[in-house]
């Protein structure tokens, strides 16, 4: 496993990569990787002959008063990790590497950056959607393997990709959870043990959904208004949103039909968590 700062060794070790015949998989990540990025790494190395991994936690992304700061950071343990999975080539650019004068150009996948989370942070997808097209053109991957456990993200880099010609194939993989449900994050750090214990009604309360919407129920509102319900039982947790959407644009759905995303945000101490589940609908009435 390789480990380069610059674009420039970046580009070289993957275009002699690629000159072998190589299949290029990429995972971006901001690091403090857990069980979630190791899947996808894994997945990468299964589907793809070299996998590059990018470490970088983009500052465009996140918003004045953020936790750009304090967000984890543990280079030496994350190449461990990523060494296990076959990871062949990490990617670890320092912030001017990747900007280095004013940033001018910007990508904007236009409403559905718009959606869901955007209200809380503004401008963040902004962020993720230019650093992501800035790596991608570094990278020239032919697939790239993203969490639906960050569900708005995954489908903006999507359409992002469609949109704008992007000759690269998007992957979205499974979200990886705790024994209790919790989806693995790296904020999950953030929570101390009490905190941690009540962050578990988050998936609680989709699992709820997912039975509801199983057994039937076609009323967005009433789902959420049960999740609700059940969150707001947790002292500790404090909704930003609870939305059912459709999958692929992300506009929300007062009745249920096919396929939706049922989506929200929670913030319990100093972390902000998201969690989501796509679920497919009984047909019929009720
Ligand atoms: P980060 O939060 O480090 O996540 C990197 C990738 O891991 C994303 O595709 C995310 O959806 C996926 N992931 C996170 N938790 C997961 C889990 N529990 N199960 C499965 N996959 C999971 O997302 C970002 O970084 C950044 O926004 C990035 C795309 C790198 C751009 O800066």
């Amino acid at each position: 496993m390789k480990v380069v700062k610059t674009i420039k060794e970046a580009r070289g070790i993957i275009k002699r990569a690629k000159e072998k015949g190589n299949i290029i998989g990429f995972v971006p990540t901001m690091g403090a990787l857990h069980r979630g990025h190791l899947s996808l790494m894994r997945t990468a190395k299964n589907k793809c002959d070299y996998v590059v991994v990018s470490i970088f936690v983009n500052p465009t992304q996140f918003g004045a008063g953020g936790d750009y700061r304090r967000y984890p950071r543990n280079l030496e343990k994350d190449l461990k990790l990523a060494r296990q999975t076959g990871a062949d080539l990490i990617f670890v650019p320092k912030v001017p590497e990747m900007y280095p004068e004013e940033q001018l150009s910007w990508v904007e996948v236009k409403k559905m950056q718009a959606r869901l989370c955007d209200r809380f942070r503004p401008g963040h997808f902004q962020g993720v959607a230019t650093v992501v097209t800035k790596l991608f053109n570094i990278v020239q991957p032919d697939k790239a393997f993203l969490g639906q456990k960050d569900a708005q993200q995954a489908r903006i880099i999507k359409k992002m990709v469609k949109d704008l010609n992007l000759d690269v194939k998007i992957e979205i993989l499974p979200t990886v959870r705790e024994e209790d449900g919790l989806a693995m994050s790296s904020r999950n750090a953030y929570l101390n043990s009490r905190e941690r214990k009540a962050a578990a009604v988050l998936y609680k309360s989709l699992k709820n959904a997912g039975c509801s919407i199983k057994n039937g129920e076609k009323k967005a509102g009433k789902i959420i208004q049960k999740m609700r319900r059940l969150i707001k039982k947790e002292p500790l947790a404090g909704i930003d949103y609870i939305e059912i959407v459709d999958p692929e644009s992300l506009t929300p759905l007062k009745i249920i039909k096919n396929e939706v995303l049922v989506s929200l945000a929670v913030r319990i101490g100093k972390a902000r968590l998201i969690d989501n589940i796509q679920i497919r609908c009984k047909k019929g009435k009720k």
